[in-house]
């Protein structure tokens, strides 16, 4: 066969080869490329092939290398990125951890809260955080000239206009469920509320309450105490007592503040509860009839009683956290910590 005619045999063996699998591209190898390559014998040839005629016919023995070395390397890469394709999806490898995120801890508490009164029948009811004089304070009995309607107490929304205020306290929720349901009336509001405070570890501008209503005819200040005693049990222990000492609130009348015994050191004595043995968490009284007037309920018919309660403060004595800014600091750190049912 002349030396032409093999090239072009050659040429088409090339075009056709079948390099699909790992063995026919190492026979194509050994073929083209091997140290024995069929090359290598056209190269051989070519002293033979008339000398005008050398130039052509080494060019064409080069190209048909060239063409080689090119399907070859081409077919090669094809399989490593396949091959490196399959490393990349290793189905076997364990999957990368998913940190869940956990609620927030003054969520948790108010979740507890929500749930333990609601399992005594006590609705949610929600109010406006930015409120009117009346709702924060007028309707709650509060005089003109009480030092919580001062500056010092109160971000008002307009500096010379006392009319719109930040809500102080949670309170103003009950005046607002008063005006618009009729008794029997049995509801906790939970929520932000805002003080002007300078922040420390005991203080913060603002803040989170419960507050609790209980109205319907007969309620006496012994249903007020029994659950108020119900609520400290479910959410601090079924041993845990409590203690009423007498406190003043324009808004009810008789009023108390709440100790519940010490969950820490059992009533012993400890630097939480500052070895009293007690730990105050609420305001409450009977709804001063005040009050129950101003929103529209008739206080001959109706009696009913009312509490308040910081969920920080409660945070603080279930979870032992020292310091309240840590609430709103958005530190992982202390974030993640409470994983909880609720
Ligand atoms: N509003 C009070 C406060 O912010 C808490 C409070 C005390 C609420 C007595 C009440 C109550 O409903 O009866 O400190």
């Amino acid at each position: 066969m002349e030396i032409k005619e093999k090239i072009e045999d050659y040429n088409s063996s090339i075009d056709a080869a079948d390099v699909s699998s790992e063995e026919a591209l190492e026979a194509f190898r050994i073929q083209f490329l091997g140290s024995k390559n069929v090359l290598k014998d056209l190269y051989k040839e070519l002293r033979n092939v008339p000398n005008e005629e050398k130039k052509d016919v080494g060019q064409a023995i080069n190209a048909l290398k060239k063409k080689a070395e090119e399907k070859f390397e081409s077919a090669k890469k094809e399989k490593d990125n396949k091959a490196g394709t399959k490393k990349k999806f290793d189905l076997t490898r364990p999957a990368e951890r998913v940190e869940l995120g956990a609620r927030h801890p003054l969520a948790v508490i108010r979740n507890e809260i929500i749930e333990i009164f609601s399992r005594i029948g006590f609705s949610v009811s929600e109010g406006p955080e930015i409120e009117d004089d009346w709702h924060n304070f007028s309707a709650l009995n509060f005089p003109p000239e009480h030092p919580a309607r001062d500056m010092q107490d109160t971000f008002f929304i307009e500096k010379n206009d006392h009319e719109m205020a930040l809500r102080t306290h949670t309170s103003s929720v009950q005046v607002r469920v008063m005006e618009s349901e009729d008794p029997p009336i049995r509801t906790i509001s939970p929520g932000r509320v805002y003080r002007n405070e300078a922040i420390s570890a005991r203080a913060h501008c603002f803040f989170h309450q419960v507050e609790g209503l209980y109205i319907d005819k007969d309620v006496s200040f012994a249903d007020l105490k029994q659950t108020l005693l119900y609520f400290a049990r479910e959410m601090f222990g079924e041993k845990t007592e409590i203690r009423l000492r007498p406190s003043y609130f324009p808004f009810t009348e008789p009023s108390a503040e709440v100790d519940v015994s010490c969950s820490i050191c059992q009533g012993e004595g400890c630097n939480v509860c500052k070895y009293t043995g007690w730990l105050e968490i609420l305001g409450c009284g009977m709804v001063d009839p005040n009050v129950l007037e101003a929103s529209g309920i008739d206080s001959k018919v109706y009696s009913g009683f009312a509490f308040g309660m910081g969920i920080e403060r409660i945070a603080q004595l279930k979870y032992r956290v020292n310091d309240l800014r840590k609430y709103s600091e958005n530190d992982i750190r202390f974030l993640k910590q409470f994983k909880s049912a609720y």
